[in-house]
């Protein structure tokens, strides 16, 4: 076996596959070595990195053979910025890559075998993406205010005037609000001191009627008379703004938003659809950022319920604004929600209204607390809905949702190393996964949705401890 001290500084590899983060790996003798930006077939020389015992990091110097699989980035600034990884595979290849990432990661996490289907492409590869969340800064000089990603692995600021992912009107509302923080004096937020006053722009973009909620975040705790003065401009001035909101964060933190909001001007939501309902999407709301992909989630989960229930009973657990539960709510019996933000409870309750939804019954707070809760009241449900966030659920709420759960659990999960793990653990307590269908939320870069059926007829209800 060949030992971190045999690998050269320089040599000469060949990519054999994509790593769950969009890394190109290549093996000499067991020793893996990660690549970025090469295609599984890229024959190419790199230089060697930090070396670890069993693996190390590399970057390219030269590629000496392309793959097949590699095509011109459609975007200018795909090397500088971090966000498309994989834009220069071409989008065929990118769904067999990603197969085999979820493939690779069942195998290793998972254990046992699975069936995985063949990725549902998304219905858009540009444009897609309709919640954009731009870093804003200012040159030290000239005070230009920039508003862009980071370049990879770094916190340096790449100035975006088009990135082609989004839709394109998002540019212009960009530059807008770059032209006209400078004319007002409104400093860009420098994340060494902590200085300056707009920190983020986020736009959270309608596909259904391209309507468009801008949110600006200000490292403050109050609005100022230039940021009341460009939130009104905004408004006023350009096509398609549904509102505008001020957003509070003054901490030393990675979170883009800060607890509290002022809205200024228009209303505080979007509308977007789903399935054949209209969703109000608030600053805070969890939405699926691909509304045409989410779409097809939507209903492909609709079609399985239909095809295979009569009038179930359904729990929603990590249910956003209920998204999953409204959309199934004319062919089930009854839908009972469960969600942390208070918010997103609030938009459902708003939703279920307007469309005069009667059988759908909303509770906000933590899902673990609630599903244990469940198991109390004696409750049951032909069909659990599990969609946590990317760390996906604890032991416990595993527990009580196979104790909760008659028929099947359909986990939907952006994460598919969080998604192997628990499905381990449901396959260890006796629940047999029918298949695994990946979608493709997001083109161009390494991540992937995976609906998962999970089929409990063989559980045996474990004993339960009552944590809470
Ligand atoms: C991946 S999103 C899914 C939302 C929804 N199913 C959809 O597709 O729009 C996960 C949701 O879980 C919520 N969440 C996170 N942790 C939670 C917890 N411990 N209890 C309840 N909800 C939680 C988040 O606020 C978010 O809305």
């Amino acid at each position: 076996m060949i030992t971190k001290q045999d690998i050269p500084q320089e040599l000469t590899v060949k990519i054999e596959k994509l790593s769950n983060l969009g890394l190109g790996i290549a093996k000499i003798d067991g020793y893996v070595i990660f690549v970025p930006n090469t295609c599984p077939d890229d024959v190419v020389k790199v230089k060697i990195g930090k070396k670890n015992k069993n693996y190390a990091n590399a970057d390219i110097i030269e590629i000496i053979e392309p793959s097949p699989d590699r095509t011109e980035p459609f975007c200018k600034l795909q090397k500088v910025c971090g966000a498309c990884q994989l834009q220069f595979i071409n989008y065929e290849a990118q769904l067999k890559y990603k197969k085999e990432i979820v493939q690779d990661v069942m195998k290793s996490i998972y254990g046992g075998s699975v069936d995985i289907k063949d990725v549902i492409p998304s219905p858009l590869i540009k444009e897609y993406r309709h919640k954009i969340q731009y870093p804003i800064g200012q040159t030290q000089n000239s005070k230009r205010i920039l508003a862009g990603y980071y370049k990879t692995g770094s916190h340096e600021l790449v100035n975006i005037k088009h990135c082609p992912v989004q839709p394109e009107y998002c540019d212009k509302i960009i530059d807008f609000i770059r032209t006209k923080s400078e004319e007002l004096g409104i400093s860009g937020y420098n994340e060494n001191n902590g200085k300056g006053e707009l920190r983020h722009v986020v736009i959270r973009s309608s596909n259904y009627n391209k309507n468009n909620l801008v949110i600006l975040v200000v490292n403050s705790y109050k609005v100022s008379n230039k940021v009341n003065k460009l939130a009104k401009l905004i408004y006023n001035e350009l096509e398609n703004i549904s509102g505008v909101v001020v957003n509070f964060n003054n901490k030393k933190t990675n979170l883009i938003l800060g607890e509290k909001m002022e809205f200024i001007a228009g209303c505080d939501y979007i509308e977007e659809q789903l399935c054949d309902k209209i969703f109000k999407v608030g600053a805070k709301t969890f939405f699926q950022v691909n509304p045409l992909s989410a779409d097809n989630i939507f209903k492909y989960v609709k079609k399985y319920i239909k095809d295979n229930f009569d009038s179930p009973t359904i729990l929603d657990a990590y249910a956003g604004i209920t998204a999953f539960g409204i959309c199934m709510s004319d062919i089930v019996s009854k839908v009972v929600s469960i969600e942390e933000v208070k918010e997103s409870v609030e938009l459902a309750e708003n939703i279920i209204q307007e469309n005069c939804i009667k059988n759908i019954e909303l509770h906000q707070g933590d899902a673990g607390k609630f599903l244990s809760n469940e198991t109390l009241l004696g409750r049951q449900f032909h069909i659990t809905i599990l969609d946590p966030p990317r760390k996906g659920c604890t032991p416990n709420s595993l527990d009580y949702a196979l104790k909760l759960t008659a028929n099947k659990i359909i986990y939907v999960s952006c994460n598919p190393a969080t998604l192997a793990r628990d499905l381990k653990y449901l396959h260890e307590h006796g629940a047999d996964v029918e298949y695994i269908q990946p979608f493709d939320m997001f083109p161009h870069t390494y991540h992937i949705e995976n609906v998962a059926i999970i089929d409990l007829k063989n559980v045996q209800v474990p004993e339960l401890k009552l944590p809470y």
